[in-house]
């Protein structure tokens, strides 16, 4: 996967060190035109010595990165430069949650959950496995189900496998026989022309089947899509990413599948089209009535989300929310959402 534009979130903390390293070296394997280096500061004065690690990292990769200090609140600030900046992937540590509430770890949940983009919770390594300085991973776990969404992280995931030349193990968590022709046609279809990938088809609640295959095979990075993975009766949807990205054992990547066509969302449901350089907010009426809006935020420009418990289009960084057809909910936007083509 080609990353063009890379936010590294960074509180300078020793803890955060794994992150610099890994979002450095993707940075040169991608050939990214951005790394942002973005750090939210208690201590104006003390909030450039912060970053300094992560720019020497960074230059001796080969890369000039721009720093960005924000006074805010980490997540939110993460996910609006990311945002604005339109960013491809966000890169910060995570120590997940099984030891605490560290301050990292909770603004990980946030960011993963809130992101316009692809996430990769970096945990912290060993300094010798840092000091090697090559390529992060060579052994990545895909996860599929064979739903649309899963098959887009999937493709994200062989992307990046080829690119770092990485290998590649499949993933089935479910019935044997089904598990068989879903992998078999992901790896046919998806991972065509990259090298072979290993494929497991387990059981059990599939997030711990993953983390534990994970930890068994020694893969250092799982790729999740944030939505998906849904298992043939759909019963744990949402619980797989948030599992994963808190308790993984190593790296993940959550891939960001919003919906990709018209065709994809459905009554009563919103999502986000893609359309050349604009991204339009979509809502089909529980009559079929497609009504498309920019999904621009009108206070600051950050990309709405559809919020299907409250049916409105929200904003995640500064908490505006927007009817269905645009209309102010919550400032501290003042303007509709603008209607536009699909
Ligand atoms: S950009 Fe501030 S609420 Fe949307």
């Amino acid at each position: 996967m080609a990353y063009k534009r890379i936010v590294l979130a960074t509180d300078g903390s020793a803890f955060a060190e794994s992150a610099e390293h890994v979002a450095a070296t993707l940075a040169r394997a991608s050939k990214a035109k951005e790394l942002l280096i973005v750090h939210t500061y208690e201590r104006p004065d003390k909030a450039q010595a912060a970053v300094e690690r992560a720019e020497a990292t960074a230059g001796a990769e080969g890369l000039q990165p721009e720093v960005v200090l924000r006074d805010g609140a980490p997540a939110e600030d993460i996910v609006e430069v990311a945002d604005v900046r339109e960013a491809d992937l966000i890169v910060l540590g995570s120590r997940g949650l099984s030891l605490g509430e560290q301050i990292m770890g909770s603004v990980a949940t946030k960011v993963s959950r809130h992101a316009p983009c692809d996430v990769l919770l970096v945990r912290e390594r060993p300094v010798e496995q840092r000091e090697e300085g090559g390529i992060p991973y060579s052994r990545i776990l895909l996860a599929t189900d064979g739903s649309s969404t899963a098959d887009r992280a999937a493709r994200k995931g062989y992307a990046l496998a080829t690119r770092l030349g990485a290998s590649v193990t499949l993933v089935f968590v479910g019935h044997p026989k089904t598990g068989e022709l879903i992998l078999q046609d992901t790896a046919a279809t998806i991972g065509e022309g990259a090298p072979p990938a290993t494929m497991l088809i387990l059981q059990g609640d599939p997030a711990e089947a993953i983390m534990d295959a994970a930890a068994r095979e020694g893969l250092d990075l799982i790729v999740v899509g944030n939505r998906g993975l849904t298992g043939a009766k759909g019963l744990f949807l949402a619980s797989v990413p948030k599992k994963v990205s808190e308790y993984a054992p190593c790296d993940v990547l959550i891939a960001r599948t919003v919906a990709q066509s018209l065709s994809e969302i459905g009554k009563g449901e919103g999502g986000i089209l893609a359309t050349g350089d604009h991204k339009v907010a979509v809502y089909r009426d529980e009559k079929g009535v497609v009504h498309a809006l920019s999904a621009k935020c009108t206070h600051m420009g950050c990309t709405v989300k559809w919020n299907p418990s409250e049916r409105t289009w929200d904003c995640p960084c500064h908490g505006s929310r927007f009817s269905p057809s645009g209309q102010v909910v919550n400032g501290p936007a003042a303007k509709p959402l603008e209607p536009t083509d699909v």
